[in-house]
């Protein structure tokens, strides 16, 4: 792209301040910026509209959950129902690993983080250990694809090999990269991370199946005849990854994706829930629910939105290609932004600064047919890491970890 086409793609997007550096640039820095100017799409940008961005809801219903009791009657027929879909390579599992964890506030990736006390103990290692908890169990290894993006790709993938993949098969672990978007300050403009470069950041965790299929990882799915693919977020440090009573209970239910849930601690707790919308299923947020519905009970007496998602779902791989075409709605994230200022140096912010604009894996619960949400014991399974301190920080996971025999 020349300089004249560009000035015009950013004219039209009303972002031409983004060439302000561009005669301070080297020859090559000039080149790259053009380039990112071409490859760069302008119309995901937007601002927030006071209303809800044309992510209006439908009618929202309770949507029934498979319940422990339930689940301890059948687990030994469900592990082993699943532990046969295993050895017939029937289960990928999906790391999600693309984030920048801004809450937590390290430049790494979060799953190099290292959350030992007396020895090291790193997120990624964390992960791996439970994987290989159910790959001995079942005497096969299963692939693991980790979705990176350009902000950590190198630096994962040079992890995972320093570590020699935690003893897992490094055959079975594939990387792939997510797509991009340009990053925004509160009036829309791009942001610049350098003179000479856009500040953009991963498009959310909703992209993933598109970029297995763009990077060309999805053949080995083909190839392999992988049915189904265990998608989990990298900063749950109890992650139960290729759960063979999960697999089991999915298979045998029909559904087309699982959802691990776990039941709310009250029913006021800030988390989104399961619930059908419009005859579908679907996740709402907290904010969503009216008090009454919040409090409404069902047929048992039990509260009818009664089960947080905490991001580990088991989806059909047929029913991910039907819906492959979709677009899913883009969301816009208040986040915290780095960039140069006016002077042309470089600022971190305390506190967010702008927009980013993100797809969420969440809404493409809604594009399936049928949805199983599993309830897990929340004690069990689930020790996210988003904060430094306090809620859902590297101190509660570590507790959590040490519940549940892990040495830290
Ligand atoms: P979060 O929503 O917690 O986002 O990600 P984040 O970027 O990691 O953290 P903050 O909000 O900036 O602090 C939930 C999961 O989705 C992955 C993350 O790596 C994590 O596993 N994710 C998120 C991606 O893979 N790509 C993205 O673009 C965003």
């Amino acid at each position: 792209m020349t300089y004249e086409q560009a000035l015009r793609k950013l004219s039209e997007a009303g972002q031409q301040h983004v060439l302000k550096y561009y005669d301070e640039l080297s020859q090559a820095e000039q080149e790259e910026l053009l380039a990112q100017v071409e490859q760069t799409d302008f119309s995901v940008i937007r601002l927030p509209d006071g209303k809800q961005n044309g992510l209006e809801r439908g009618e929202i219903s309770p949507l029934k959950a498979m319940q422990l009791d339930e689940i301890m009657d059948k687990e030994k027929y469900l592990t082993q129902k699943g532990l046969e879909s295993i050895r017939a390579g029937k289960v990928g599992a999906v790391l999600l690993a693309g984030g920048m964890g801004t809450r937590l506030g390290s430049d790494a990736p979060k799953g190099v983080y290292n959350i030992g006390v007396t020895k090291d103990l790193y997120i990624f290692e964390c992960l791996i250990r439970n994987l290989m908890r159910v790959t001995d169990m079942a005497g096969n290894p299963i692939y693991l694809f980790v979705m990176t993006s350009d902000k950590n790709h190198d630096t994962t993938v040079s992890f995972f090999e320093e570590h020699s993949y935690f003893g897992y098969p490094k055959e079975y672990v594939r990387f792939f990269q997510q797509e991009m978007a340009p990053a925004v300050d509160y009036n829309g403009k791009v942001f610049l991370e350098e003179k000479g470069k856009i500040s953009t950041s991963p498009n959310g965790n909703g992209g993933w199946f598109v970029s297995m299929d763009r990077s060309g990882i999805l053949d080995i799915v083909h190839e392999t005849g992988i049915e189904w693919l265990n998608v989990f977020a990298v900063d749950n440090v109890l992650q139960n990854i290729a759960d063979p009573a999960f697999v089991g209970a999915c298979e045998e239910s029909g559904c087309m994706v699982g959802a691990k849930v776990v039941r709310k601690a009250n029913p006021d707790e800030k988390v989104g829930v399961m619930c059908l919308e419009d005859g579908k299923p679907s996740i709402v947020e907290y904010y969503e629910l009216t008090d009454e519905m919040r409090h409404q009970k069902d047929e048992n007496g039990d509260y009818a939105y009664n089960f947080g998602v905490i991001l580990n779902y088991l989806f059909r791989v047929s029913e991910l290609e039907r819906i492959m075409s979709h677009e899913l709605p883009l969301h816009i994230v208040e986040k915290k932004i780095a960039y140069i200022n006016a002077d042309g140096n470089p600022v971190k912010p305390e506190e967010p600064n702008g927009y980013k604009f993100e797809q969420l894996v969440l809404d493409m619960i809604h594009d399936m047919e049928t949805c199983l949400p599993y309830e897990v014991v929340r004690e069990k399974e689930f020790a996210p890491i988003k904060n430094k301190e306090g809620v859902d920080s590297v101190e509660s996971a570590r507790a959590l970890l040490e519940k549940n025999g892990v040495t830290l």
